[in-house]
């Protein structure tokens, strides 16, 4: 945690103060947890009452409740990983790095529900949460899928990576970014 701000604020003292940075990064810290309490949410209910197969298209961020309270005080929110099950969620450059940097801290002993990184990239700041894979992800995720799950995967994601992962693996990263002002 410490090594996470020293880093921050040397990348940053051009362009951001020390305190902004701070205070963006907790404001970011609180819009992925909201994220991802809404998302967990979402895909119990619906998994729940539809079953996996009908609630494939939850574990989506374009899900319009999720997303419309998200995007206000001019943040964009997403999501990515190193593998990935919509090439919509591809990273970019530092997001790819990030993800890596993430597994090998999570290898290394750190908890994976603390493992975060900000920084600021052409006037935007970026910041970027851990996913570890709970139980529940594993039914989608998972190495070994219903039959009727997988067929509606292949069928809705020909090209998917996502699957294979292991309670406690990293899933992937909610991904927040956010232009700073002149
Ligand atoms: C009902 C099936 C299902 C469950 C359960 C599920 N997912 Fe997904 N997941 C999907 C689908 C489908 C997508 C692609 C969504 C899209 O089109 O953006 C996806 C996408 C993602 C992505 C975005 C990156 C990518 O691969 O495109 C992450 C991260 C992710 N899921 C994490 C999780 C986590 C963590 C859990 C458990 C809390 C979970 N998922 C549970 C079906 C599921």
């Amino acid at each position: 945690m410490q090594k996470l701000i020293f880093m921050g604020i040397c990348f940053v003292a051009v362009s951001v103060q020390a305190a902004d940075f701070e205070s963006l990064t907790i404001e970011a810290r609180s819009n992925s947890k909201m994220l991802g309490q809404s998302l967990m949410a979402v895909l119990k209910t619906s998994i729940q009452s539809d079953g996996p197969e009908a609630a494939m298209t939850v574990c989506n961020l374009s899900a319009p409740e999720i997303a419309g309270s998200l995007s206000k005080d001019g943040w964009r929110v997403g999501r990515t990983a190193l593998k990935i099950r919509n090439s919509d969620n591809a990273p970019d450059v530092w997001e790819e790095q990030t993800l890596s940097e993430f597994t090998d801290r999570i290898q290394a002993g750190e908890n994976p529900l603390a493992v975060e990184a900000s920084t600021v990239i052409d006037g935007e700041f970026r910041y970027m949460k851990a996913i570890p894979t709970a139980e529940m992800c594993v039914t989608c995720h998972g190495s070994k899928l219903a039959s009727p799950v997988a067929n509606k995967i292949h069928e809705l994601y020909p090209a998917d990576q996502a699957v294979g992962f292991d309670v406690g693996d990293l899933r992937g990263a909610f991904t927040l970014r956010k232009t700073l002002q002149e």
